[in-house]
């Protein structure tokens, strides 16, 4: 079974329903740039390893997240929810790391993907997992979840219907990560057969 480490900065709740899905998989640390970041109690009520690293000072924050790696040994990074930019240094020196991303990418990397779908009447809404690389949203992506859009839609709706597709194609996604179902090496995506494939699509 694979160890993943889980990076949150606040709510945890796709860090829950990677904890619920565990059995491929085995989170075994959460680490947290803030303090106060509900998910940190997700992790200390199911006993996961749990470490908040104060990123006030970026490159001291960075340092010791890389030597916690060291230390670990976890094979796979999860950013869910995080809410930091990692230096493509460290992105270079951590274990491979994936994010999930509240949009279909390569539409609205960034924040307030949501009120961007409606200022665009956009019809469909999703949300991506990509393989985290040196700029902000961009790496290869590994899956998206998509669904329908109401055009009378708040933003609030969009995201509160968003995050439970979240938690169904992160978990799938890890899920396949740890079966050797799905694996990358530069651009290129990867089947258990070592045959190049494409990324996951969940139309919801
Ligand atoms: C999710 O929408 C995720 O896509 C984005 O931040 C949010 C985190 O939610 N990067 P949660 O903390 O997992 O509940």
């Amino acid at each position: 079974m694979i160890k993943v480490a889980v990076l949150i900065s606040g709510r945890g709740s796709n860090l829950e329903a990677l904890i619920k899905d565990q059995n491929k998989y085995q989170i075994t640390h959460v680490i947290t740039n803030k303090a106060e970041a509900k998910g940190l109690k997700i992790a200390q009520r199911n006993g996961i390893n749990n470490t908040y690293i104060n990123w006030s000072d970026r490159r001291s924050a960075e340092k010791t997240l890389i030597n916690l790696f060291k230390e670990i040994k976890v094979e796979l990074i999860v950013l869910a929810g995080f809410m930091r930019i990692l230096s493509p240094t460290t992105v270079k020196s951590i274990p491979r790391t994936i994010n999930i991303h509240p949009s279909l990418l390569p539409k609205y990397p960034g924040l307030n993907t949501h009120q961007k779908v409606i200022a665009h009447k956009d019809i469909t809404h999703g949300a991506t997992v990509h393989v985290v690389d040196d700029q902000l949203d961009s790496g290869l992506i590994l899956g998206q979840i998509s669904f329908s859009v109401d055009l009378n839609m708040s933003a609030e709706q969009l995201a509160a219907e968003l995050i439970l597709k979240e938690h169904k194609l992160l978990t799938t996604v890890v899920g396949l990560i740890a079966n050797n179902q799905l694996s990358w090496e530069a651009n290129n995506l990867y089947n258990s057969k070592k045959q190049k494939t494409k990324p996951v699509y969940i139309d919801d």
